[in-house]
């Protein structure tokens, strides 16, 4: 979770001093710095900062041009709002599993393809990327559009790239839990002109009111308003320049945790798709009494206690409930759409047995790594003394037979 403390509170009163509390205006503001900022930082040419990592979602969706009738393939793990953006436009959420990385199964996506889908919507859960390659690898092959849902992985490499810059769109949230936060908002960012037009036409009502800024050729429809006040732009503008300090700390207690739990009996570390670059650590484990361990220890968090981060309790999707009975999507999909909860089961499988160690704590890193190593050899004692108790029932056995 990110901090946060005097210098935004600074950046904040120099927007109540100057009195301009609306991104509209004659000169540039918070809102347009931080946008240029992002995009010099994460290599694409649009950004459009929104009231949330939602908005930013159904922004990029609404951009993208997906309706009713389209089918937007999202993963079985991932917070309720990837499944629900496609809803708010009349389009069908289809869900695929995850794989022992915790993101998105390329092979699954590949297997729910239909004549009616028109985007994957990958999700790098818990600051872990996607196997990008082999998502954008799929996308190109059957023509669909990649709308990366990165509100976890604000900041987070994969290959030479950041989360969100990938696909055609993406989407970030800045809400308090994430790696930049100004309590609620969110951004889009988008590789197109025509994509970013549309963006910032739906977060605003259709109206391209933009002061300053230049007005577009692309005809305006109907929108929602999406848009943030100035002091949102100026706590972020603070916030951003501290993420390439914290992912260099995350990266270097991911490296400290992987090494005191690398080869613990009974315990395997997630497999990651950048290893070498990963700011996240997930481990897997079959035995309860190795469960039971990772239980007891403070910051060490079941991912199958994650309520809506899992499709089993996304309730109204499942029961496909939305405001009016006439704006329900599912009745205007090609085919009939049923979802139940155990439809995923390799999802639900997967997050059963794979638990979080959470890195952004603001624990000290030496306190992190003593507590991994007592848990570590915690784990290796029981392991040697249940291989020992294994060995000698097996030697009792054999002295019956
Ligand atoms: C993966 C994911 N997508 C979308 C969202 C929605 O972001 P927000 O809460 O800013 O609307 C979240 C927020 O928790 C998220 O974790």
């Amino acid at each position: 979770m990110a901090q946060i403390g005097a210098r935004e509170w600074l950046a904040v009163l120099g927007v109540i001093t100057r009195r301009r509390l609306t991104r509209f205006g004659d000169i540039p503001g918070e809102l347009d710095r931080f946008e240029a900022k992002l995009c010099d930082r994460f290599g694409v040419p649009h950004a459009l900062t929104v009231n949330s990592g939602t908005s930013a979602l159904i922004c990029a969706l609404a951009a993208a041009g997906i309706g009713p009738g389209d089918e937007v393939i999202v993963p079985a793990y991932t917070w309720m709002s990837t499944a629900a953006a496609p809803i708010h436009l009349g389009a069908v959420p289809i869900f695929a599993e995850i794989n022992d990385t915790l993101t998105i199964d390329p092979d699954d996506v590949e297997r729910k393809i239909t004549p009616w889908t028109r985007a994957i919507v990958p999700v790098h859960m818990i600051n872990t990327p996607c196997d990008m390659e082999a998502i954008l690898r799929i996308a190109r092959r059957h023509r669909l559009l990649v709308i990366e849902d990165a509100c976890q992985a604000v900041g987070v490499r994969y290959r030479d790239r950041r989360c969100g810059s990938m696909g055609d769109l993406g989407a970030f949230s800045f809400n308090q839990f994430k790696n930049i936060t100004s309590g609620e908002g969110g951004a889009v960012l988008a590789t197109t002109p025509r994509l970013f037009e549309r963006a910032r036409n739906y977060h605003d009502v259709g109206a391209f009111i933009r002061g300053h800024q230049p007005l577009t050729d692309e005809p305006a429809f109907v929108g929602q308003n999406y848009r943030v006040s100035e002091m949102v732009g100026a706590i972020l503008n603070v916030q951003l320049e501290g993420l390439e300090k914290s992912m260099a700390r995350l990266a270097h207690r991911r490296r400290l945790a992987a090494a005191c739990l690398e080869g613990v009996p009974g315990l395997t570390i997630a497999p990651h798709n950048d290893p070498a670059q990963a700011v996240s650590l997930c481990v897997q484990t079959d035995s309860s009494r190795v469960r039971q361990a990772l239980e007891e220890t403070p910051g060490v968090y079941p991912l199958s206690d994650n309520s809506k981060h899992i499709y089993a309790n996304w309730t109204p999707i499942l029961d496909r409930v939305t405001v009016h009975p006439d704006l329900n999507p599912w009745a205007r999909a090609h085919r009939e759409i049923v979802y139940s909860a155990d439809m995923c089961p390799r999802t639900l499988s997967i997050l059963n047995r794979t638990y979080r160690i959470d890195l952004t704590g603001r624990l000290p890193s030496l306190l992190l790594e003593r507590r991994l190593k007592r848990l570590a050899s915690t784990l290796s004692e029981h392991g040697a003394s249940s291989a020992k108790e294994r060995w000698a029932t097996a030697a009792q056995a054999r002295r019956m037979s």
